[in-house]
């Protein structure tokens, strides 16, 4: 069997079906979402969830992000107050995982397994905006833990192909549902009586998160505190979503300006192009108008497709520290030396 053959059209309720019936018994699926594609497996079978840390070669302390097709069946594992009802009426279905309290059955014991949470006394969960997730959710009627499909600490996969190419065999199927529209991960919003904190910059934008929850959030991710020792989320490892090329960030075009690339060095850029292009053997612009957007759709699969020529660097120059871009500086960042 070619690799190719795992991998669904996603059209068709067959193959969403079939998908579905392999997640009940168990198997492991490739799910696109609007953000990257997952590695699915059912939340509440911990034997298909061990299969999920297996393929990943992910440590068991960094827990998994639960979907759900709705904020129902949110609320059937976690404990919403206020504030989290108002992100969830906001942004789902979409990219914000709520870190929230998990819930317990009536024997006391949480329905969400210590496996999946890493032992946390929290879940994060979120609705994902895709159709062919939803679809899945539906039809599967489990709820699905999903990291990003791809081995812990590489980049995360935007297309189905990718998935193959990470996991190959690891995986039962890959559900094609085409390019990621958003090409980042959600963001990981933790809400407690002491209000919402962010844990992971993402897709959504913090101050869409701040106009919900009516005032400035901390962030917490690594990056925009230099310096701080406390995890705040276990999966918050520094170096994260690294191609297997060096890269180096450079905040600044006066940074750039003055590095002489030794060897094959590719530049990576969002925006008008820097002086300093014409020193890089091969360039990318992810957006040349400066859409934030659509830097962040193309950033991973460019980032692959870098790692794939055999270069000796990637110089990547950071992006406008606002909106999207703080999410992008992140993944820059964290895939850096
Ligand atoms: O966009 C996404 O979020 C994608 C798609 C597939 O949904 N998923 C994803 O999962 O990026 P993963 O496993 O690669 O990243 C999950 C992040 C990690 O940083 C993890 O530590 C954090 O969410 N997380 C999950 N549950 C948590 C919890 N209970 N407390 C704190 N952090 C948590
Ligand atoms: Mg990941």
């Amino acid at each position: 069997m070619s690799n190719e053959s795992i991998i669904l059209k996603s059209d068709d309720r067959l193959s969403i079906d079939q998908a579905a019936k392999l997640l009940r018994d168990g198997e492991l699926v490739g799910m696109p979402t609007e953000t990257v594609y997952g590695l699915a497996a059912d939340a509440l079978n911990e034997a298909a969830v061990a299969k999920v840390f297996e393929a990943k070669e992910r440590p068991s302390f960094d827990p998994l992000i639960v979907h759900v097709p709705d904020t129902d069946r949110a609320d059937k594992l976690a404990h919403f107050n206020k504030q989290a009802q108002c992100l969830a009426e906001a942004f789902w279905p979409g990219p914000m995982t709520l870190v929230l309290p998990r819930k317990s059955d009536e024997q006391g014991r949480p329905i969400v397994p210590d496996l999946v949470t890493a032992g946390l006394g929290s879940v994060g969960i979120r609705v994902p905006d895709h159709p062919v997730a939803l679809a899945l959710l539906q039809a599967s009627n489990c709820p699905l833990a999903a990291p990003s499909a791809n081995k812990f600490g590489s980049i995360s996969p935007t297309l189905a192909q990718h998935v193959v190419d990470e996991l190959d065999r690891k995986v039962s199927v890959v559900l094609d549902g085409g390019p990621c529209g958003r090409g980042v991960e959600s963001t990981v919003v933790r809400v407690t009586g002491g209000g919402a904190e962010v844990l992971r910059l993402g897709a959504l934008p913090v101050e869409l998160v701040e106009e919900v929850v009516g005032g400035l959030v901390k962030v917490c991710a690594p990056s925009s505190s230099p310096g701080a020792q406390a995890k705040p989320s276990p999966g918050m490892v520094d170096r994260h979503y690294a191609p297997g090329t060096p890269m180096r960030l450079f905040d600044s075009l006066d940074a750039l300006k003055s590095f002489e690339p030794a060897g094959r060095w590719a530049l990576l850029c969002v925006g008008p192009e820097p002086e300093a292009a014409e020193r890089f053997e091969v360039m990318r612009n992810l957006s040349e108008s400066g859409d934030l957007a659509f830097a962040a759709a193309r950033l991973f699969s460019t980032l692959r497709e870098l790692d794939g020529m055999a270069l000796d660097g990637i110089a990547a120059l950071s992006v406008a520290r606002e909106g999207l871009g703080r999410a992008i500086n992140d993944r820059l960042s964290r895939g850096s030396m």
